[in-house]
């Protein structure tokens, strides 16, 4: 059974609306105008429920299914923003905010979860409650966390719930996930470094912190090489380094930042503790004194085996054979992690075909993919929840 053909026929209606999202782009929590647009769809389509402020400017929908009392509560979740990034392509629909743009296809996920809200308050196949989820965000904002935080889940008495994003790389008409950790933690960091300032001609005079940021940025990629076991995943990528205005002077002071990622609690936890130290006595070692901020952002997203056992099935009665069980993990981070700590559930892959990467200035999502996503969701919620 491939795409259902009643969202088929609505496949013209739901690129519309994905196009105007992508021409209005908004970033983190001001998701004002594709909230109000989120919002306004639903009570257009009959959901019972419509509310807007969750989670400062989330969107929750509640479908009622034919007997909603006896079945279960699925939550079904797509996330607003868009990325600080100018788009460089010229399409009809190109962003119409200068140096903003969906680079990261989420106006595609709105449009689809819409798209699948349509059709399912429409049709009520299903005994039990279906929610949809908007959240604002994702892009470092943790905008799944204040969601979670504000009590949706027990809120809307939501039992299980489930993510998908779009994939560039993996072909059209094709799905993939993985059980277990699949989406790494991903955590900044800032590290300040004071030495004593002066005339780079005399340096016996000054403690040089360029010199010392130089070592602990080296010494800090020993971590992964020398201190997490070789078999797990981290990364630690030092992205900014900071100190002096000048060519004839040592600077007092210096700073670098960057993310850490990993795969599991415990290297996490290790990571940022051997980050710690190596900051401290390499900095002691020169004479400086350096401090570690080190910010927990996203948690591991991890995939629960039941669940993800549930969501291949769904999305092989849409593509068949075209569902990779066991994609390998990815060192990015994903906010829904949040959600998937609070609920059992299941973070989906759809095949994008062969476009520009996620965050490229070039990405556009692919509206082929539409009918495909929007039947993942409704059957999902048609088959967890089967009508009596
Ligand atoms: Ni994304």
């Amino acid at each position: 059974m491939p795409v259902i053909n009643r969202i088929a026929e609505f496949h013209r209606d739901v690129t519309e609306w994905r196009r105007d999202i992508h021409a209005h782009p908004e970033l983190l929590f001001d998701v004002h105008r594709t909230a109000a647009l989120v919002a306004e769809k639903l009570k257009e389509f009959g959901v019972d429920e419509v509310v807007t402020g969750i989670g400062k400017t989330g969107v929750v929908g509640v479908i009622k299914g034919r007997k909603s009392g006896s079945g279960k509560t699925i939550g079904l979740r797509a996330d607003m923003d868009a990325l600080p990034i100018r788009e460089i392509r010229d399409h009809p629909y190109k962003s119409k905010t200068d140096g903003v743009m969906h680079a990261c296809g989420h106006d595609g996920h709105t449009a689809m979860l819409l798209g699948a809200a349509r059709y399912l308050a429409e049709t009520r196949n299903f005994d039990g409650t279906a929610v949809v989820i908007f959240q604002p965000a994702e892009e470092g904002g943790g905008g799944g966390r204040e969601m979670v935080k504000e009590g949706m889940m027990e809120r809307f008495g939501i039992d299980e719930v489930y993510g998908m994003h779009n994939s560039p790389g993996i072909p059209v008409g094709q799905f993939a996930l993985r059980s277990g950790p699949t989406m790494a933690a991903a955590d900044t960091f800032a590290i300040d470094i004071e030495g004593l300032g002066g005339h780079a001609a005399r340096p016996q005079r000054c403690i040089d912190t360029t010199l010392v940021g130089a070592h602990i940025m080296t010494a800090l990629q020993t971590v992964v090489s020398r201190n997490i076991d070789p078999v797990e995943s981290a990364v630690v990528s030092v992205t900014t380094f900071q100190a002096g205005d000048t060519f004839n002077v040592i600077p007092q002071t210096a700073r670098l930042t960057g993310t850490a990622r990993t795969l599991s609690a415990d290297a996490r936890d290790l990571l940022e503790e051997r980050m710690g130290e190596i900051v401290r006595h390499t900095a002691a070692a020169f004479g400086a004194k350096a401090t570690l901020d080190y910010q927990r952002l996203y948690p591991v997203l991890s995939n629960h085996a039941l669940q993800v056992e549930f969501a291949g099935s769904v999305a092989a009665q849409i593509v068949g054979d075209n569902v990779d069980m066991e994609m390998p993990p990815v060192m990015g981070g994903e906010d829904f992690a949040f959600m998937l700590e609070a609920r059992p559930g299941a973070f989906i892959n759809i095949g994008q075909g062969d476009t520009a990467y996620l965050h490229h200035p070039e990405y556009d999502f692919n509206d082929e993919i539409i009918p495909i996503g929007c039947s993942y969701w409704a059957r999902l919620v048609e088959t967890a929840m089967p009508a009596g």
